[in-house]
């Protein structure tokens, strides 16, 4: 494990290095505990640089023999430590040989980067900093090499041997061995290495590209679990199509394969050629899998496809520029599953995870440009704000361009960068060179940390026939960056008149306003619109056209009429979103207050028209019934967090709205039962995700637990299943129906861990005090392991970030609980630790008495022995 060495990386540090590595040839002699690498690198110093000592970095690494140029150094030429190789008097020549053996131990990898076993299969993971956990290298990724990748094992125990790239040659050896040989083309970063290796299942498939290729397409799975496949394959191919039309990108391999692994740190990772994926973003079938898994399948499937293009055709010339293949790559998947699905259904989903997870950070301790200028730890930056903001930032430039333009961009981009690790600059630059635009008040999006508010006023002036609106800008201030700048703010927005229709008026003054999007770029603006002589709805951020926060000062019938009657239909699901907000902030405050909490009926019965209305979406509608999260609630009251008070506030609302729908719910709730067989498709899942959500409401009526029993019991898909044990555990914990639909649960799915990681997530959410003890004692269920990141994530992680008043139990049990596990993640895996040690990062917004026991939470992990570089970046930085 690295610990902390302190060392702060900077952007402006930023130095070429002196020696590139056009050709790289590794062989791996494959062993659970030993595995020798010989790695054969061809050296040059690059043109008009003075020779100089070679510096290679390592990562806990041994050294077993090194040679230039054929001949054994000398060890008066070299010094070798676990992190780094020094050569200190290189060849004069221009070009040398380097050939480096290393013995590693991919058995006893638990931290999961570099070379490692899961479930006795050989894998690797080298994003960010991996491949020197490998072999010495020049592990940055500005160093583009031509790979070579031979593998040898012996038959029975790894019949499958594949890495990036094109298969060249195989054969057997003497004694039951045998060997692959793979050949990559195009020159890449070593962060996009891999090798597996492995008694893998495959199922095949092929696409022939625009230009008429064929590629050879494998996705490889746990023997047994190939009919789980299916899906994956055909989001592949769907993927590569989209590519093609959307963005003229074409696949460039002869194969195309990807593997999933059951022990990964992140969902799935773009190796060339190679893409290695969590088990659970590629295996699914309606018995097992929810309409969301099918749903993050699809998008992640996309994603990491889409990086052949943005990532490894293009990459990053430093970390620090992460975004521009991440955030791109995001705004891409999210396009592709907009295409796929319902484009307004999928962009109320997007803001919805923006807002929880994105704009948490960005408002706390965490908070950095989605281009970060410094960094610890590199593993700690792949972040909600590199990435859903770093999509939302090139989201705003097609829109500010328009989407001639912004595709015009992205092809000269692609002309002019193939091949090359690039900048954001030089993202930009496409985008002003096409546009002829000055792009440089913008660029502050990528530099710039904070989420900008707009405070909104306006007024009808009906003898001049004017309507004014007042803009006003202000970022407030983060963590190492006290004043901020002013940005440019592309603000969808829409009049709208009492009868629904859009008003047109006769000229504009005070912002450039174009296409439906005023163009804030100054602290203040005044917005004047003539000839307008009836006062209208203002609808603002349609589309969510910027990741900001808005205070508009409008009237609640407004917003009732927007929420009703807005043509866009994000800004309608904001509208009745904002409405019920505010109620449960008045509610939450009444019950601190001591008082009953009041809602206004006429939300229930808002609630109630939505819900019923045909000529919506059902996906729509059941997102629009989906009250704000406790998390959402909290973040909106801003400080003095009691996540009891809360929680009593939406229950309150939720009953209030189940009770004022009592007629109309069940009748409807009827209505949506599934007819004919399966099918995972939008529509269908749609349908599903609202009879789920007004079951959830009906669950709240009397004969509500007998209901959500009925509907588990006569599912026949996981998403309704699982949808009713959710509203079981949730609302009915410890009531008969409730512990034998777990018990029935766990029974059916003993031998199914990924099924099973739901079974831990619904309960480690049940809210209330009692889930501690819960999630201790299912610490020792024997399908739980603390080495298993999916296990953790589902049990610890939805814990910590998911239930609001288990995890801030007021006596701080909660955040014992968290720190110790923390800790004994750590151990084996700090990047998995450092991540869910975030949960903490809101500590400072909650009331007093648990703001001293989460900080203790803190303390405590701050003051552990030898902690990683990792956790304490997180845990140092969440404290400052
Ligand atoms: N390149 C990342 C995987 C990665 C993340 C490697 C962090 C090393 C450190 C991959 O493309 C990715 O972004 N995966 C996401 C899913 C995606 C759909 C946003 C993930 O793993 O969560
Ligand atoms: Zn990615």
């Amino acid at each position: 494990m690295r610990t902390d060495t302190g060392h702060v990386f900077k952007l402006e540090d930023y130095r070429p290095c002196d020696y590139l590595i056009p050709r790289t040839s590794l062989d791996f002699r494959l062993s659970p505990d030993a595995t020798h690498v010989t790695a054969l690198l061809t050296i040059e110093r690059r043109a008009g640089v003075a020779a100089s000592p070679l510096v290679l970095d390592g990562d806990g690494l041994t050294l077993l023999g090194i040679a230039v140029d054929g001949h054994t150094l000398p060890a008066s030429d070299y010094e070798a430590t676990p992190d780094r190789l020094t050569i200190l008097k290189p060849p004069a020549a221009q070009r040398f040989e380097l050939r480096l053996e290393t013995e590693i131990a991919p058995s006893r990898n638990e931290a999961l980067m570099g070379l490692y076993r899961s479930n006795n299969v050989y894998c690797t993971q080298c994003e960010a900093e991996g491949f020197r956990r490998i072999t010495y290298f020049l592990d940055r990724p500005d160093i583009l090499s031509v790979y070579t990748v031979r593998i040898e094992a012996p038959h029975n125990e790894a019949p499958l041997l594949l890495s990036n790239g094109n298969p060249v040659e195989s054969g057997t050896l003497g004694s039951g061995r045998h060997y692959a040989v793979w050949h990559d083309p195009f020159p890449k970063p070593s962060y996009l290495f891999a090798l597996v290796a492995g008694a893998l299942g495959k199922v095949a498939g092929s696409f022939t590209t625009m230009s008429g290729r064929e590629v050879e397409l494998g996705i490889y799975v746990e023997p047994g679990k190939e009919q789980l496949a299916g899906y994956a394959m055909d989001a592949l191919k769907r993927s590569m199509q989209w590519d093609e039309e959307a963005f003229g990108r074409e696949y460039d391999l002869d194969v195309f394969n990807i593997v999933a692994v059951s022990d990964f740190n992140m969902g799935a990772m773009e190796n060339k050629g190679l893409n290695v994926f969590n088990d659970k973003y590629v295996l699914a079938d309606e018995e097992t899998a929810t309409d969301a898994d099918f749903a993050n399948i699809e998008a992640i499937i996309a994603h990491e496809y889409f990086h052949n293009w943005t990532g490894n055709r293009i990459t990053c010339r430093d970390w620090f520029q992460l975004c521009l293949k991440e955030g791109l790559t995001v705004y891409r998947d999210h396009e592709f599953s907009a295409d796929q699905r319902s484009r307004s259904v999928k962009r109320i989903a997007e803001v919805r995870t923006l807002r929880a997870h994105q704009f948490p950070e960005d408002q706390g301790p965490l908070a950095h440009p989605v281009r970060p200028r410094r960094y610890r730890e590199i593993n700690n930056f792949y972040t909600a704000t590199v990435y859903e903001k770093g999509s939302e930032v090139v989201r705003m430039i097609r829109t500010i361009l328009g989407p001639e333009t912004f595709r015009a961009g992205m092809d000269l981009y692609f002309e002019r960068h193939d091949g090359e690790a690039a900048t954001i600059e030089d993202f930009l630059k496409v985008f002003e060179d096409v546009s002829g635009r000055d792009l440089a008040q913008f660029a502050l999006w990528y530099h710039q940390a904070g989420t900008p508010n707009l405070t909104v006023s306006s007024a009808h002036n009906a003898a001049a026939k004017e309507f004014t609106l007042e803009i006003e800008q202000s970022v407030p201030p983060t963590p190492s960056e006290s004043r901020k700048r002013l940005m440019h703010i592309p603000l969808a927005f829409g009049l709208v008149g009492a009868n629904g229709k859009p008003v047109a008026w006769t000229a504009v003054e005070g912002a450039m306003v174009d296409d439906g999007v005023i163009h804030i770029r100054k602290r203040r603006h005044t917005v004047r619109f003539s000839g307008i002589s009836q006062r209208p709805s203002v609808s603002l951020n349609r589309g969510f056209s910027a990741p900001i926060t808005l205070s508009v000062q409008q009237k609640a019938d407004d917003q009732f009429f927007l929420a009703a009657h807005d043509s866009d239909a994000f800004a309608r699901w904001q509208a009745f979103n904002t409405l019920l907000t505010d109620a449960l902030i008045a509610a939450f405050r009444q019950i601190l207050g001591g008082k009953e909490p009041v809602f206004a009926a006429r939300l229930a019965e808002l609630a109630g028209r939505i819900a019923g209305d045909e000529t919506l979406e059902p996906a729509y509608r059941a997102l629009a019934l989906s009250l704000p999260g406790e998390a959402d609630i909290a973040r909106d009251i801003g400080k003095g967090i009691d996540p009891d008070a809360i929680f009593a506030a939406r229950e309150a609302m939720a009953r209030m709205i189940a009770e004022a729908n009592r007629e109309a719910f069940p009748a409807l709730y009827e209505s949506l039962a599934d007819k004919g067989p399966f099918s995972p498709d939008a529509a269908s899942a749609g349908r599903r995700a609202l009879r789920n959500i007004l079951l959830d409401y009906l669950s709240l009526l009397p004969g509500g637990a007998g209901l959500a029993a009925g509907h588990f019991n006569a599912a026949t898909n996981m998403t309704d299943r699982a949808a009713a044990l959710a509203v079981l555990a949730h609302r009915h914990p410890g009531t008969a129906e409730a512990e034998e639909a777990l018990a029935a649960f766990e029974a059916r799915y003993r031998g199914d861990a990924l099924v099973l990681d739901k079974w831990f997530q619904i309960q480690a959410g049940v809210p209330g005090a009692k889930t501690v003890e819960k999630v201790r004692e299912l610490m020792r269920h024997p399908a739980f392991s603390i080495a298993n990141p999916n296990r953790v994530r589902s049990l610890i992680g939805t814990f910590s970030s998911a239930n609001q008043t288990g995890f801030h139990r007021p006596d701080g049990e909660g955040y014992r609980l968290f720190a110790e596990t923390v800790l004994e993640v750590e151990k084996r895996n700090p990047q998995v630790a450092a991540r869910l040690a975030t949960a903490l990062r809101s500590w400072r917004s909650l009331e007093p008495g648990r703001q001293t026991k989460a900080r203790q939470a803190l303390l405590d992990m701050a003051k552990a022995e030898n902690l990683s570089a990792d956790l304490r970046d997180i845990v140092e930085r969440t404290l400052a």
